[in-house]
């Protein structure tokens, strides 16, 4: 039997004023953070979805009392550091969550154990794992440096670890290892990555040094701070507002507005980019909501055209280039998007379901080892075909890449495993329903 999936088809305009769910990197950070800091840590706008609930039942396990408060309000009491948990971790789908949990928990003299989803058992934890190494701690893991893995901590020195691969999870994993390192630690970033640990961690009382000398950027970080619980409120996480955003670009009439929307300069690549394949995008309302930029974003249906994304672009949108392809496919034109090799050890291989999904759709794809180009415009004014099943791997980006897709193909597209969107965006299918979308479960196939 097939598992029940997912269908959008084309209907009118979408239209309406909508708030995204609370940034997915700056959720899991609170967490860590108020759990390692000592005293209290409110947190509003949490994003509820699985990845982030798995922190924070991880944290209550290394010791910080969590509690909910109401919808999106947490607390978290942290006792200044982390205790031994008594069971394993289980991180589920998340990337993030588990390499920043690492990081954290290899600054103690404990032994834990982590595990995951059949998606992040199969995702690279060695550049983690190899400056923590180079710190002191050790563990036991899978081949390939995979989950699960045991990892014992404790008794860390300093490190000056320049990143080998743009991100922001390792810079994340040493920073909060580095906390307890005798000496503290260095990063240097050959590419900025976000840096929302660098500012949380000023949130809540640490000294980071920031400096910049060419392209590279050095972070340092004094061992033996001690953190202080504050109040933390999440804005709205701009790689999910970009999926009503770009629904609204290429859905013929419509004008929606995303209202809170993160606008940290290192998390706006996309905007960046659609706007210069000419979409009509207004950024009004800007504001600083504690430390971050935030501001209401109205897109409305748009003529686009095709451009080259340039590979530096690529850490401040690496999780964007799903549904840039999909806008790519309604643009005028080929985009071509370069040094996006990263995108191939996300939750899925992303350049690789992103073509096949877009080629089962009738799009014109070419697919590179570290590149995508998307040849839109073929069709005329509606160029997308549609009319496919797709298959996610559990991706919930790919999923709602693809609804979006067939929000304007001229066929239906339906995906499978649509329950994964909850990871980043639980309440996704209602939010784009309030606009207008029509997208509904389709029945199991017969045995
Ligand atoms: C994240 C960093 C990025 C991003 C992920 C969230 C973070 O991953 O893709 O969704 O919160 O630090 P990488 O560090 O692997 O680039």
């Amino acid at each position: 039997m097939t598992a029940a999936g997912l269908t959008a088809r084309r209907a009118g305009p979408l239209t309406g004023v909508v708030r995204a769910p609370g940034d997915k990197s700056i959720s899991h950070r609170a967490l860590i953070l108020g759990a390692l800091a000592h005293g209290v840590t409110d947190i509003e706008g949490l994003l509820e979805g699985d990845d982030v609930r798995r922190t924070a039942a991880a944290m209550g396990a290394f010791g910080a009392g969590v509690e909910r408060l109401g919808e999106g309000r947490w607390r978290v009491e942290g006792r200044g550091g982390l205790a031994e948990p008594a069971d394993i971790i289980d991180c589920g789908n998340a990337g993030t969550g588990v390499r920043l949990i690492m990081g954290a928990a290899a600054g103690f003299a404990l032994t834990a154990s982590f595990t995951g989803d059949a998606s992040l058992r199969g995702r690279p934890m060695n550049r983690v794992l190899k400056p923590l190494g180079q710190m002191g701690a050790t563990w036991i893991c899978r081949d390939g440096g995979r989950l699960p893995l045991t990892l014992r901590g404790g008794g860390l020195k300093h490190i000056a670890y320049r990143l080998p691969e743009p991100s922001a999870q390792v810079k994340s994993a040493v920073l909060l290892a580095g906390l307890q390192a005798e000496g503290g630690c260095e990063v240097i970033e050959p590419e900025a990555t976000r840096d929302h640990t660098e500012r949380m961690l000023r949130a809540f009382g640490a000294v980071v040094e920031v400096s910049e000398a060419g392209t590279d950027r050095r972070i340092v970080l004094a061992g033996g701070q001690t953190l202080a619980g504050c109040a933390i409120r999440v804005p709205g996480d701009p790689s999910s507002a970009a999926f009503p955003l770009v629904a609204a670009l290429i859905t013929p009439g419509s004008e929606v507005t995303v209202k809170g929307m993160l606008l940290n300069p290192l998390r706006i690549g996309l905007l960046d980019t659609l706007g210069e394949m000419g979409a009509d995008l207004a950024v009004t309302n800007v504001r600083d909501e504690g430390g971050e930029t935030v501001a209401d974003v109205t897109a409305r249906y748009s003529q686009l055209t095709g451009v080259e994304v340039p590979p530096e672009r690529a850490p401040a949108m690496i999780d964007e280039y799903p549904i840039l392809a999909v806008a790519a496919a309604f643009a005028e034109g080929p985009t071509r998007m370069l040094g996006i090799g990263e995108m191939r050890v996300k939750e899925s291989d992303r350049i690789a379901l992103m073509a096949h999904g877009l080629a089962a759709c009738g799009v014109g794809v070419e697919e590179e080892a570290d590149a995508l180009t998307v040849i839109g415009g073929q069709r005329g004014n509606h160029p997308v075909a549609g009319g496919a099943r797709v298959t996610t791997h559990g991706d919930h980006r790919i999923a709602m890449a693809h609804l979006v897709m067939g929000l304007a193909a001229e066929a239906p597209v339906c995906v499978d495993q649509p329950g994964m969107i909850a990871t980043s965006f639980p309440g996704f299918v209602e939010l784009m329903r309030g606009l207008g979308a029509e997208i509904a479960h389709d029945q199991p196939a017969a045995a």
